[in-house]
């Protein structure tokens, strides 16, 4: 799909739909002036006899109105002014996006009016354009054996600016979210795979396709003799119990100065958490396919910068395997040697994330990272401390915390920071190693996050857990592609 922006000086006459934003109350937004002319009143007829309200949600389609400047015009309801906001500019993207593609249309220009969202420029309007109308399209990799729908008409979605500055922002803003949206579906095919076809051998064949796409980028893929070799002894303890062969993936996108240092993201990637010896409960445990977001988020990530180009270096580092319990899995209270040479008692093998991350952590350090993001489905603690809405940064920098925070926001992909602390820490001592997995059931994600620190000396580093945002279950289960915006935002703003 291509993304145009437009003034209305420079545009083609005719579009196959043209999409018009209504509030509630309100008026026809002055850039659909010209195109109710053009239809004899008739749009500002239709609002003024209550046909159509601009309730957020809404939208009316004209369908077949001849020669004009549109053969179709979609109404979208944007909701009360005084509730216009970020979040309402996006709902009715969205909405908009969904009914363009399944009226068919070819194209499509949006006449959305320069209804300031008070915090959103020329960029972030046009992005966000781009990431709704990629978010749209997207469908699940299925193996439904129905035939699919056809794939929707649409080719070109054009922007109309209302000036020349406003126009060279939007271009980029375009650009950059399709780069986004296209990142975010690799993560979404990625996790919404089943775990008996996405595997740490195909994560490792998805990467490798991204070098053959991308100049930019460079894959490794080692196998566990080199993990042997590098005394990954954490690490491998997960892979003990599967037959399936574990993988580190080791992605470079280099498109900033050369020598630059990068930043490295790191992301958990088991393939599928049955919990090992320490078995999860049946119900809901296929969702434990998506425990390899945060890999599948460092990969889309990488995606979308190549895409972008963006000015940056990034190392992505992706530990993938399985933890499944077997007659060789690790069992409660084995004692494993980490790379950075700590020893440490596994009294739960489902806590097993934070033990390939941590030697996904320390194999980090010869890249000498200007920062490190590790990015894991980690605790089901943090989706009881903050639901679905947020992703948990925990970090032992206020200022990549803060840069974290900010880029959340203006990518609408939200993180909140939690505490560490060495009083969380201490939850982790064990009689028999340097310290235990876990630290008991209280302040769950922060101890995670704890274990992790103890990895990270000297190390600029913050921890994303997103066990809660990664996915959604019941109807609308699937991957959302998070915390992908949030990622890239952060690596396109000047540190
Ligand atoms: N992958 C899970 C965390 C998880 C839970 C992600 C629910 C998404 C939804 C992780 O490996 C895990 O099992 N964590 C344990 C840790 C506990 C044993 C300390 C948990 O959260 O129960
Ligand atoms: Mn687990
Ligand atoms: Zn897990």
């Amino acid at each position: 799909m291509e993304f145009i922006a437009e003034t209305r000086r420079s545009r083609r006459a005719r579009t196959d739909c043209a999409v018009v934003g209504l509030h509630e109350g309100g008026k026809l937004p002055p850039a659909a002036t010209v195109l109710d002319r053009a239809l004899g009143g008739r749009l500002a007829r239709i609002v003024a006899q209550g046909d159509f309200a601009g309730r957020a949600g809404e939208t009316l389609l004209l369908p077949d109105l001849g020669r004009g400047p549109a053969a179709r015009v979609l109404l979208v309801g944007l909701g009360a002014s005084r509730s216009w906001s970020r979040r309402a500019f996006r709902r009715a993207l969205a909405t908009a996006a969904q009914a363009v593609l399944r009226s068919g249309s070819r194209d499509a220009l949006l006449l959305l009016g320069s209804e300031a969202v008070p915090e959103l420029d020329a960029y972030y309007r046009a992005r966000y354009v781009a990431e709704a109308f990629g978010a749209a399209r997207y469908q699940i990799p299925d193996l439904k054996t129905a035939r699919r729908p056809p794939a929707p008409r649409l080719a070109r979605v054009r922007l109309e600016c209302a000036d020349r500055a406003s126009q060279a922002a939007a271009r980029r803003g375009l650009a950059h979210g399709a780069g986004i949206a296209a990142g975010t579906a690799l993560t979404r095919d990625l996790a919404n795979l089943p775990a008996n076809v996405c595997t740490p051998t195909y994560l490792g064949g998805a990467a490798k396709r991204l070098a053959r796409e991308h100049r930019a980028i460079r894959t490794r893929v080692l196998g566990e003799p080199e993990l042997r070799r590098l005394g990954m002894g954490s690490f491998l303890s997960v892979t003990r119990g599967t037959d399936e062969p574990a993988r580190l993936i080791v992605v470079e996108y280099r498109g900033g100065r050369t020598g630059a240092a990068p930043v490295a993201l790191v992301g958990k990637g088991v393939t599928f958490d049955s919990g090992g010896i320490s078995l999860k409960d049946p119900p809901g445990m296929d969702e434990m396919k998506f425990d390899m977001t945060g890999a599948a988020a460092v990969l889309g990530t990488i995606k979308a910068l190549a895409l972008i180009g963006a000015p940056v270096n990034v190392v992505g580092i992706v530990p993938a395997c399985e933890n499944m319990p077997s007659g060789r899995a690790t069992k409660p209270g084995d004692i494993v040697r980490s790379m950075s040479g700590q020893t440490i008692e596994v009294l739960n093998t489902d806590a097993e994330g934070r033990l390939i991350l941590c030697d996904a952590l320390t194999y980090s350090r010869r890249f000498r990272p200007a920062a490190v993001i590790d990015i894991a489905t980690l605790t089901g603690a943090c989706v009881i401390a903050l639901g679905q809405h947020l992703s948990a940064v925990m970090s032992n920098d206020d200022g990549l915390a803060a840069e974290l925070l900010a880029a959340g926001k203006r990518a609408a992909d939200g993180c909140w920071r939690m505490p560490l602390g060495e009083e969380y820490q201490e939850q982790l001592k064990s009689n028999f190693a340097d310290f235990a997995n876990v630290g008991g059931r209280e302040g769950g994600a922060v101890t995670a996050a704890c274990f992790l620190w103890k990895f990270v000396d000297g190390l600029k580093w913050a921890h994303l857990d997103i066990a809660g945002t990664a996915y959604l279950s019941g109807a609308q289960k699937g991957s959302t592609g998070r915390p992908v915006p949030l990622l890239v935002d952060y690596l396109l703003s000047p540190g």
